[in-house]
């Protein structure tokens, strides 16, 4: 089993939170197009024989492209890869792109999971991100992605955002239960160093929300999610049974996955590979015939070090048969006696083979990862 994942880097409008690889652009797609498939060909070899289980177009704005070079790139990578016929094929799209004749051609292109980036519900928090759409906007997407057909909708929140106080923050989980959605992933803003709000915050311009807020929303959001029947199965991740992200959660269980555009990563078991992050850079060399990447041997540290933080996000923690297995008595020995403290600190439990966070864990878990890494 493996994955692809497609890097669209469009966005008509920069949000001031963000890192990932995106361009501004409202030209012409087709060049790009060519050469996302072009691509597809060149490491068609990558995933082996193995079945395409999950095929997932994020971003940039997937949902800036028009319906046919979704449809285009998609019957490529049918043509190219084993893809399974029950494949989970997500999209990401923001609200502001949606429309019912939009949705309903995206439904018939096979794509069967829809991520909608609301980030929050009221207006005051949308500009202060500066996206580009309002609240009751964000709703009309999610109701017209439903009453369309697709079963499988996901939404992205926002929290720790200032200004957005327990209630309304409370208030936000409330709207999003309303509907009927299968899945949430909710984040905590974080200030990237190379964002508009990195800068303002050198500046002295912005002031994050302080760690008692945060955790307190992190708890109202635990405990919305389970009355609402959702399973926190990875850190920022809440799925209605049956409905976990495939895609996602393969990439913590160490599935390999191949990354196809600028930017996007790619994983093969002994190494990670990055392509450039430079739209025109990554065109030039496709249309040469070749591809622009750099890549990174993994060696049983950098292994072990990712199993690490990967797994213990998860509601599966860490396999200690897989430890002792991969990582021989050394990696073993070592989690041993971690967990042991952590335990003793009620932020760690085991159950059957795994050691998994506690909710008290989980407030603080990049601080408990960051302790098992090896040096
Ligand atoms: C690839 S991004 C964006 C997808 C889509 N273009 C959108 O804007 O909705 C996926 C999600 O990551 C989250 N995200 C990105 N940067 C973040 C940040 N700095 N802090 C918190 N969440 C972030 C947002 O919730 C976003 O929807
Ligand atoms: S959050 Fe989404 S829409 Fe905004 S700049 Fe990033 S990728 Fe583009």
């Amino acid at each position: 089993m493996s994955g692809i994942y497609l890097h669209i880097p469009f966005c008509k409008k920069l949000c001031n939170y963000c890192d990932f690889y995106h361009i501004i652009s409202n030209d012409d797609n087709s060049a790009f197009v060519k050469s996302i498939i072009k691509e597809a060909e060149l490491r068609r070899d990558y995933t082996g024989p193995e079945e395409i289980a999950t095929i997932y177009f994020g971003g940039g704005t997937p949902s800036v492209l028009p319906v046919k070079d979704v449809e285009e790139i998609l019957t490529n990578i049918n043509r190219i890869f084993p893809v399974s016929s029950d494949a989970e094929i997500t999209l990401e799209i923001n609200p502001d792109d949606v429309t019912e004749n939009y949705i309903k051609d995206l439904y018939r292109t096979g794509i069967n999971r829809l991520s909608i980036g609301v980030q929050s519900w009221r207006d005051e928090d949308l500009k202060m991100l500066n996206r580009r759409h309002t609240g009751s906007q964000a709703a009309d997407a999610v109701n017209i992605a439903i009453k369309a057909g697709f079963n499988n909708v996901t939404i992205d929140l926002i929290y720790g955002i200032p200004g957005l106080d327990a209630a309304a923050w409370s208030s936000n989980l409330d709207i999003a239960f309303s509907f009927d959605i299968r899945h949430l992933s909710a984040y905590h803003l974080t200030v990237e160093p190379n964002t508009v709000l990195g800068k303002m915050k050198d500046k002295g311009l912005f002031e994050e929300v302080n760690e008692e807020e945060s955790i307190s929303q992190f708890n109202t959001l635990i405990e919305k999610s389970e009355t609402a029947g959702f399973i926190h199965y990875e850190i920022s991740n809440f799925g209605k049974p049956g409905y976990f992200s495939v895609h996602n959660t393969n990439y913590w269980k160490q599935v390999t996955y191949l990354g196809l555009g600028p930017s996007a990563h790619s994983f093969n078991g002994y190494s990670r590979q990055w392509n450039i992050r430079d739209m025109r850079k990554y065109l030039k060399a496709l249309n040469d015939g070749k591809l622009s990447f750099e890549r990174e041997e993994l060696d049983s540290k950098a292994k072990f070090n990712e199993y690490i933080m990967t797994s213990l996000r998860t509601m599966w923690g860490m396999d200690l048969e897989y430890i002792e297995q991969t990582f021989e008595k050394e990696g073993y020995d070592y989690v041993i006696n971690l967990t042991r403290k952590f335990i003793s600190y009620g932020l760690m439990k085991q159950e059957n083979n795994n050691m998994i966070l506690t909710n008290q864990g989980k407030m603080i878990s990049d601080n408990i990862i960051s302790e098992f890494m090896m040096p």
